[in-house]
């Protein structure tokens, strides 16, 4: 009696620690990215939040984002997140404060907002392989009146308007 309740312990605190790793890390299956959960292809790029404020989902793979370009507001919270399907990418816009490793199996995410509007380049900057040069992405901030009136589309595709 005394071993089986022992051995329920030790199940049921595995499972919960498995469940719940200590700090804030953020882990996710890079296997069925695509199949389900928050990073399925028609979860990708911008949503606006209830409070106004936007988030974006970016998966990153040898050797695109996905999407390639996201459209957000300028002057709004925006929250990016990330993870990799495959191997380490890194995620850096230039004279901003985003720079983050994007590690396979790990959601990686970074607040920011963006006072003017413009475009900005997205390179990956860790070494992913041969075609990481040509890892490129962007982000494009339109002025926060306009924002409403992108479509969902031009939200991940940058089409110009
Ligand atoms: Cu992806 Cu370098």
């Amino acid at each position: 009696m005394m071993l089986g309740v022992m051995m329920a312990v030790v199940v049921v605190t595995g499972i919960v620690g498995a469940l719940h790793p200590s700090s804030n890390v953020e882990v996710v299956d890079a296997l069925t990215l695509h199949l389900q959960g928050e990073f399925v292809e028609s979860n990708l790029g911008t949503a606006i939040e209830p409070n106004g404020s936007v988030t974006v989902r970016i998966v990153a793979e040898q050797y695109d984002f996905v999407p390639r370009c996201v459209r957000v507001p300028a002057a709004t919270p925006v929250k990016f997140r990330l993870t990799s399907a495959d191997v380490v990418h890194g995620f850096l816009l230039p004279n901003t404060n985003v720079n983050t490793m994007v590690v396979p199996g790990f959601v990686a995410e970074v607040r920011t907002s963006f006072a003017t509007p413009g475009e900005y380049a997205m390179p990956c900057h860790e070494f992913c392989g041969l075609g990481h040069q040509a890892m490129w992405a962007h982000v494009s901030v339109v002025p926060k009146d306009q924002f409403a009136s992108v479509t969902p589309v031009e939200r991940v595709s940058c089409v110009p308007k």
